[in-house]
């Protein structure tokens, strides 16, 4: 049965992969799929690993309990998930305690905080940057992302690939500058992978680790509101919840901190779904960002990807 699981699993992701959201399971196999899930012996980061990898419509049906069917299946997914780089054990959160001082002082302090940490530098290649949070540190809007990646780690800035040139497109389809915003992850290292290329999401501990990092900037920011990038980025800063999808609260206004939360695409997400129809639902929340942080609405603007 095990074997079954795992193979159904496997070819749930290939069909995700491939752009297919809807599929028919049988009874039986979504009874599976919510045993394997629910087994109290997975660790949270492998439930969640396997969660994600079942179809929404999936995990939301209704099936009964069936306890013994998949206390086997942890060393499996364990294994697979060491394998990719997700079994690294980390120590506790820091606790991040600032200096007095303005604004800057406790910024600048929290950067080499940062790029000092020895934990976040273990996790790093060599010749590879942890990467920190830029931009206006007097900032309205704070964006959200995930975790550096291939170009990031290398320039030691966030969003500085392809995803990052779409979310400064957008910026500016905002009427603001790159510089007038300010930009940072969930974590501060790439993902390790035990292959050279791809990126994998951060694992929980992995984003609990930078936590407090995260908290620390915007505590020192202060934006008018945070714009969630991605599912992970509101993993990050909601707190995880296998059962709550990014489509569940994209473009409804959450909290982190007491600071409202936007939860949105990630710009990878629309650089693979190049429709106009995800670029306006995108849109429709950007213009909600604009809205409450005061900016100004053009007609233009309003109507984009209409
Ligand atoms: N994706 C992210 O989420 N963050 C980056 O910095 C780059 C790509």
């Amino acid at each position: 049965m095990k074997a079954e699981v795992e193979a159904l699993v496997d070819e749930l992701k290939r069909l995700r992969k491939a752009g297919v959201s809807r599929v028919n399971v049988s009874e039986d196999a979504i009874r599976a799929l919510k045993q394997f899930a629910k087994a109290p012996q997975l660790d949270e980061a492998t439930r969640t690993q396997v969660l994600e990898s079942i179809p929404e419509q999936v995990r939301s049906a209704n099936a009964s309990d069936f306890d013994e069917v998949f206390k086997a299946s942890k060393t499996e997914v364990k294994k697979k998930a060491v394998r990719a780089g997700q079994g690294a054990k980390l120590p506790r959160p820091p606790s991040v305690t600032l200096p007095e001082g303005d604004k800057k002082t406790r910024w600048e302090a929290l950067r080499d905080m940062v790029l000092n940490c020895r934990v976040c530098n273990q996790h790093v290649k060599p010749g590879k940057k942890v990467v920190f949070g830029v931009g206006n540190i007097d900032a309205d809007i704070f964006f959200c992302g995930e975790a550096p990646g291939a170009d990031e780690e290398i320039q030691g800035e966030p969003f500085v690939g392809k995803a990052g040139q779409l979310l400064t497109k957008m910026i500016q389809a905002m009427g603001l500058q790159r510089e007038d915003v300010y930009i940072g992850n969930i974590m501060n290292w790439r993902p390790e992978m035990p292959t050279p290329t791809g990126n994998r999401p951060p694992t929980l501990e992995e984003m609990n680790f930078c936590l407090p990092y995260l908290k620390a900037q915007v505590a020192v920011v202060q934006p008018k509101l945070i714009v969630a990038l991605g599912a992970t980025a509101v993993k990050g800063l909601l707190g995880a919840d296998s059962f709550r999808s990014l489509r569940d609260v994209k473009g409804q206004w959450q909290e982190f901190e007491g600071v409202p939360v936007m939860p949105t695409y990630h710009p990878s997400y629309l650089l693979r779904n190049d429709t106009k129809r995800d670029k306006r639902a995108a849109w429709e929340d950007w213009l909600k960002v604009m809205e409450k942080a005061g900016l100004p609405i053009s007609e233009r603007q309003q109507g984009f990807f209409l």
